[in-house]
């Protein structure tokens, strides 16, 4: 029997890409059912592009600035990634909220990782909140993103050991190997596998 199609990921960053690249390994065997048809960005010179051209995807950049307006920008990034007919669209450090039509378009079917352990400290600077607060175990976590701000049903988290000599790059290096790991797993499941969301409670079965 020849394998099955591999699931389409379109991934948006807006850094080094370094999941990207996690993602991109993953893909380059065929057994992982997924393969990155697209990358696309809010900021050109960036390495997460270098990333993907060096793998031979397509990119894309749509920064803000350059639209009249953030509903245009939402809009023109809603309609790149559509291009790409992806099955999931991934967020791996894209900066960006997205908007309403975004969100239209690819709301069941858009995650998001983030490199804290939410309900605790979303927003950009997870990794400083949770050193400043002096918790013990900080971490990442995959979600689905809907209209709010890191809210949305969570997927998996994974948990790493905060050490009172961290300082915010050390905990953020730590994080992000594990989210790393985290993500190219739970990616693979949910397209091999699929999920269903009841009561904000995601399952793959
Ligand atoms: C990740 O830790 C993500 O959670 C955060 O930004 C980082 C992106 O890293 N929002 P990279 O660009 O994938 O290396």
């Amino acid at each position: 029997m020849s394998d099955p199609v591999p699931a389409r990921l379109v991934v948006l960053i807006s850094g080094s890409g370094s999941n990207l690249q996690a993602l991109l390994d993953a893909a380059a065997d065929p057994a992982y059912g997924a393969t990155v048809v697209a990358v696309g960005a809010d900021r050109d010179g960036i390495a997460g592009l270098d990333r993907a051209a060096a793998a031979g995807v397509p990119t894309f950049v749509d920064s803000v600035k350059a639209y009249p307006s953030r509903d245009d920008w939402d809009a023109a990034l809603a309609e790149h990634v559509a291009q790409y007919e992806p099955d999931l669209v991934i967020s791996a450090g894209f900066l960006k909220l997205v908007g309403e039509r975004f969100l239209a378009g690819f709301g069941d079917r858009y995650v998001n990782t983030h490199n804290a352990l939410l309900p605790a400290f979303p927003g950009i600077h997870g990794p400083r909140d949770a050193l400043a607060y002096g918790v013990k175990l900080a971490g990442a976590t995959l979600f689905f993103v809907d209209a709010g701000v890191d809210t949305g049903p969570i997927i998996a988290q994974v948990a790493v050991p905060v050490f009172s000599d961290d300082t915010e790059d050390t905990l953020t290096e730590r994080i992000k190997d594990a989210e790393r790991r985290q993500l190219v797993e739970c990616v693979g499941r949910l397209v091999r596998e699929g999920w269903t969301i009841k009561d904000r409670k995601v399952t793959i079965p």
